[in-house]
């Protein structure tokens, strides 16, 4: 089994259940409120320790509640805690989720502690809890953050996931550093510069990724499954997505990318890794909330077992 860090945001989701998200200037009143663990790091960190693996996170969060609250959530997900710095005279990062009735969400970001993750913090991975195989990183923390942790991973030829999360353009050097790139179709068409809808487009965008120079990517297509592609294997196909009932899609991309990773660590095959995470996805949507929407082990088994039975 492999280790994986996870470098990257907490935040406390301050999240709204609605019927349809509100127009410029309309007060509208909402279903239904809650406070859930989130931030696409923690997620992250969340779905590949509920999937069975060793996980450490590094982050900061603010010296208040809700940094608490989200430290216990974690611990209580089994994912080493130790990296996470307690920022003070900051508050912990908070998003701020609106959810409509087809399950579809819209998000506003409060960086708060987040922001403060300088590369310095990050330091050498001697003050980790453990020394990661793998590592796992997206962008609600500081690009420089990002890019320092890129060249010192990558230099230590460790295997680093990147999700380019919210989506920003990267200097052509950093592409290189990537072993495998997991991003969304709109991440995909501001990383590529282009439209990405159609299969034509995914596959075109996916080639200008590899040629960027990262070895595998793969675009997420929701509800429409994903695409793979492997440079050094020359491999490329669609797996189509599990059908399940979309009650709330926050996190569903997290948890793919944290249960990849855990399956990765266990040395699975790529199709069954991508099957994996692709069933550990599908559960999330069909639940509320971030951390709350994310499945266990178990879980995402036995979802695989009755999916086999019915073939
Ligand atoms: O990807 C979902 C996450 O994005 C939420 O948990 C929220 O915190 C935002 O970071």
């Amino acid at each position: 089994m492999r280790s994986i860090a996870v470098i990257g945001s907490l935040n406390m989701d301050i999240v709204n259940w609605v019927e349809k998200a509100p127009l410029p200037g309309e007060t509208i009143r909402a279903l239904a409120t809650a406070y859930v663990p989130g931030g696409k790091g923690a997620n992250q960190a969340v779905a590949a320790a509920r999937a069975g693996a060793m996980v450490e996170m590094i982050g900061g969060v603010g010296q208040d509640d809700y940094g608490e609250a989200l430290l216990e959530n974690l611990r209580a997900s089994g994912v080493r805690t130790e990296g996470v710095l307690l920022e003070p005279g900051v508050s912990t990062g908070i998003a701020f989720i609106t959810v409509d009735a087809l399950g579809e969400n819209s998000i506003i970001l409060a960086a708060g502690a987040n922001g403060k993750l300088t590369p310095e913090k990050i330091g050498t991975e001697d003050r980790f809890a453990f020394r990661p195989d793998m590592v796992v990183l997206q962008n609600e923390i500081p690009y420089p953050t990002v890019a320092y942790a890129l060249t010192y991973f990558a230099a230590m030829e460790k295997y680093i996931i990147y999700n380019p999360a919210p989506a920003l353009k990267l200097p052509e050097d950093d592409y290189r550093k990537i072993n495998l790139l997991i991003l969304n179709e709109t991440e995909a068409a501001v990383l590529t510069g282009g439209a990405v809808g159609s299969a034509e487009e995914v596959r075109n965008a996916a080639e200008i990724l590899v040629e960027c120079g990262c070895r595998e990517v793969i675009i997420t297509l929701g509800g429409r499954g994903l695409f793979y592609r492997n440079r050094e294997r020359n491999m490329m196909f669609f797996l189509n997505a599990f059908k399940v009932p979309v009650i709330d899609t926050t996190a569903a991309g997290d948890t793919f990318v944290g249960a990849y990773a855990a399956a990765l660590a266990e040395g699975l095959p790529v199709r069954e890794v991508l099957r994996f995470a692709s069933a550990a996805a599908a559960l999330t949507v069909t639940r509320k909330g971030a951390q709350t929407s994310i499945p266990e082990r178990a879980d995402i088994d036995l979802f695989l077992r009755d999916r086999q039975c019915r073939k």
